[in-house]
């Protein structure tokens, strides 16, 4: 079947980024000159996705307010006679038809994706974590995803692999390799201990899921952090049917941490169409400088 759906959660409380998260979505935080989201979004257009399903929460209609049509900005732009700027504020509300669900209560990644079940329905769908950045110089990373799952019709996790001290900050995969940058998934456990696993696969933010995820992640109790964890529903779905973890082309950015965030404002900026020249120029300066 199809993959038409893309779901985008943002509604997590974003305590990694206070102060700056506490009145404005982290998502809303800007990379060079648009939100992070929007490059998210951007990359779900990009990749064929024709219905985004946003969960969100009390305090986050700014993402929603992003993406709609602004009747009075629009009137004063082509009023002002400011043409580029218009089309760049009307492009961004017509790229794609935008759902937004509510989570009630923040209990986790997987709790997050449970409430979009009613309007996922019964079909495949894409997950990409509002704070995941991806810069590809191929094709965007969740086009790799949808290739692949066009061969193996399974569930597919992106994975990157991570020095083994910095296994305790992600969900690990285990498995046994059956082509190349793709395993079969045999165990995952949430951050784990560096030195317990021998898996150097990390998950990163970018799930594609089959419909059947949802009852597991009724069932799932809360884990790690007492959220309700989404690779623990994955782990029990692993033992059902396959699968996949997809080491994917590009490199990751997770932009709701302060470091990440600000490596992926140097990334993003460097390749800039208009800035990106003297952006290069000024970090040249500025490492020269150190
Ligand atoms: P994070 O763990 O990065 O988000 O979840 P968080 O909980 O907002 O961040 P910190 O750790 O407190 O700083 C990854 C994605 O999942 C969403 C977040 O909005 C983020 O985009 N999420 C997380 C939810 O939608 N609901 C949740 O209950 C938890």
């Amino acid at each position: 079947m199809k993959v038409r759906k893309a779901v985008i959660p943002v509604a997590g409380l974003g305590t990694r980024f206070l102060p700056a998260s506490k009145a404005i979505p982290k998502e809303m935080l800007t990379i060079v000159d648009r939100p992070t989201i929007q490059y998210i979004v951007e990359e779900v257009v990009s990749s064929g996705i024709e219905v985004i399903i946003f969960v969100t929460s009390a305090g986050k209609s700014a993402i929603e307010n992003h993406f709609d049509y602004n009747f009075e900005l629009d009137t004063l732009l082509r009023q002002k006679n400011k043409p580029e700027i218009y089309e760049e504020v009307r492009h961004i509300s017509n790229l794609i038809d935008i759902i937004a669900v509510r989570q009630k209560k923040p209990l986790g990644l997987g709790h997050a994706i449970w409430s979009a079940r009613n309007v996922v329905g019964d079909e495949p769908f894409l997950v990409l974590l509002g704070d995941d950045l991806v810069l590809s110089d191929q094709l965007p990373c969740c086009k790799q995803m949808l290739n692949l799952y066009e061969e193996v019709q399974d569930s597919i996790v992106a994975t990157q692999r991570v020095p083994q001290e910095e296994t305790g900050q992600y969900g690990i995969v285990e498995g046994e390799q059956v082509r190349e940058g793709g395993h079969k998934v045999l165990r995952m456990v949430e951050k784990p201990a560096p030195g317990t696993t021998d898996s150097d696969l990390a998950i990163i933010g970018r799930y594609l899921l089959q419909p059947d995820i949802f009852p597991l992640l009724q069932q799932t109790t809360p884990g790690h952090g007492g959220e309700i964890q989404l690779t623990d529903a994955l782990l029990a779905m692993s033992k059902k049917r396959p699968l996949y973890a997809y080491e994917f082309e590009g490199t990751r950015y997770d932009a709701g941490d302060k470091l990440g965030y600000l490596k992926a404002i140097v990334a993003f900026a460097q390749r800039h169409p208009s800035l990106g020249k003297q952006f290069r120029k000024h970090l040249k300066e500025v490492c020269a400088s150190l």
